[in-house]
């Protein structure tokens, strides 16, 4: 009896508690817009129905801010979230709260300790030694794998010439894996080849479920996904992605003890895959910690870099007059040729630049970013301070069709990137791999995987396309009806 009233005296007192927090939580962000809420979820409802209804949900959300100096607040059960759609709050936010918002814990079975999820003080070592593993010196001695695996890519589209509509994305993905995997492990995997291995099912199967949790929000709470025979399942799969990864550390730890001493410093001319180059460090990362971080660059440049490729082909395929300009543009660096490009052709590629922007402006692949305030912080555009312990939802799809691009921001127009047209814009306008120092680490290395790969494709073939047509949030932006294009051979000028 004595200790089911303690219970009970205990449960009051963590609610009056909570309730005083959330009531000053609220006060302080009165001044900021919501959405109407539920007793107990709060604007949960956001995010029940299918993932297209979300993306829907979340445009409502961005419209209200608009409206409102550009963020507005939201209560997701007991935490508030201020969701923000301005590049100089944005900007805020992004270079002072480094910490994740707790949304991304559910990577933290697979991904353990790695970069894209490591608390904020691993984060600040590890990430200093990793920086210059992905220095533009370094990723470019990765040109040869790439355009290797774009040849590989072009002979596979040939089956589809001529042909019907098809879903690029997929042989597109199988072509960056190659690539990722290669220059991450220094491994060949040759997915384009042979895409059904029992470790790229267990990756699949892994995403799904993540995807699935992430937008089932019963299945959050760990006691009741637990429950479910998904629990089991994710971890088999996890388990098997590791083990393949601590085979491939395994190995290369061995070779790298048996070359220390004779190669210090030295180049043997074999390629140096990211992971060969995370041994001999400041850090010495154990084999736990290097396949937390090469699973982490796996898992977060791979679907990125090939949903931006599809993607800007498909815009290519709608819009004629670009895929002219990007077609004269590379007749003028390569002639007839259909050799990889080198790093000088890459650094003229300046209109395929812009395309490949307006493609991430345009479809935000990573369309939120999630951040925990850890401590107060005012936000000068909304002038709001926003409490401790709230999270910010960071709506780079949002930001991207702000007014920060001027009138007509739906419209593709890949000459906004123009140096002259880009001057007075908000350096936070854009933020297609986030931005401050907890940005994209491998943001570099994905320009160059998309500017060869679309350069090579294009070069190949013309493309037509329809639309893009609705779209749907899940991890990442994905079309519903998929990246849908027909292509037919191109002969080059001679
Ligand atoms: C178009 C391609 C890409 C896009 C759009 C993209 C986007 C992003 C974004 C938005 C973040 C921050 C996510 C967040 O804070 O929630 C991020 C982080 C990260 N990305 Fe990329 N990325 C791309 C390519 C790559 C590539 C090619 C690699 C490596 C091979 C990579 C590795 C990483 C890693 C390791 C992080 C975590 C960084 C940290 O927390 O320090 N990404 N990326």
């Amino acid at each position: 009896m004595i200790i089911l009233a303690i219970i009970f005296l205990a449960t009051c007192v963590l609610w009056l508690y909570w309730a005083a927090k959330a009531r000053h939580m609220d006060q302080m962000t009165a001044s900021l817009p919501a959405l109407p809420t539920l007793p107990l979820i709060g604007n949960g409802s956001l995010f029940l129905g299918d993932t297209q209804q979300i993306l829907k949900n979340l445009w409502t959300l961005a419209d209200l801010a608009f409206k409102h100096k550009n963020s507005a607040k939201l209560w997701l059960g007991p935490k508030l979230y201020v969701a923000i759609g301005d590049p100089e709050d944005a900007q805020v936010v992004l270079e002072n709260c480094l910490d994740k918002d707790v949304v991304y814990r559910f990577l933290r079975p697979w991904l353990g300790h790695g970069l894209f999820v490591a608390p904020v003080n691993l984060w600040k070592a590890h990430r200093k030694v990793l920086l210059p593993v992905f220095h533009n010196k370094i990723v470019e001695e990765y040109l040869g794998v790439i355009a290797e695996q774009a040849d590989v890519l072009v002979e596979r589209l040939n089956e589809r010439v001529d042909a019907k509509q098809f879903d690029v994305l997929k042989y597109i993905t199988a072509c960056t894996l190659d690539i990722v995997f290669e220059t991450a492990m220094g491994e060949r995997m040759d997915v384009q080849h042979s895409p059904d291995t029992p470790y790229l099912r267990a990756r699949h199967t892994v995403m799904e479920i993540l995807n699935m949790r992430l937008f089932k929000v019963w299945l959050q709470p760990d006691c009741i996904f637990n429950l479910t025979p998904y629990a089991k399942q994710q971890r088999d799969n996890i388990d098997l992605t590791h083990k393949f990864t601590d085979e491939v550390v395994q190995k290369k730890r061995l070779e790298y003890e048996r070359k220390k001493g004779d190669l210090k410093g030295q180049n043997d001319g074999k390629l140096r895959a990211v992971l060969d180059l995370l041994f001999g460090r400041e850090i010495e990362f154990t084999d736990e910690q290097l396949r937390e971080h090469i699973d982490s660059i796996t898992i977060a440049g791979n679907d990125t870099t090939a949903l931006v490729i599809a993607y800007t082909l498909v815009l290519l395929g709608i819009h004629q007059d670009a895929q002219e300009r990007v077609l004269q543009e590379q007749e003028s660096i390569f002639g007839s040729s259909t050799r990889g490009s080198t790093k000088e052709d890459l650094q003229q590629m300046h209109y395929l630049e812009r395309v490949i922007k307006e493609s991430m402006r345009l479809y935000t692949v990573v369309p939120i970013i999630a951040r925990n305030i850890d401590r107060d912080i005012y936000l000068p555009t909304c002038g709001v301070t926003v409490p401790a312990g709230a999270g910010a939802v960071i709506g780079a799809f949002a930001i991207h069709q702000s007014a920060a691009w001027g009138p007509k921001p739906e419209v593709f127009d890949p000459d906004r990137f123009l140096p002259e047209r880009s001057q007075n814009r908000h350096p936070a306008a854009f933020l297609p791999f986030s931005y401050g120092s907890r940005n994209c680490i491998g943001r570099n290395f994905g320009m160059l995987i998309m500017k060869s790969i679309i350069s090579t494709v294009v070069r190949s073939y013309k493309i037509e396309a329809d639309e893009i047509g609705p779209l749907k949030v899940e991890m990442l932006l994905f079309p519903i009806n998929g990246h849908q294009i027909k292509i037919s051979r191109r002969t080059l000028l001679k």
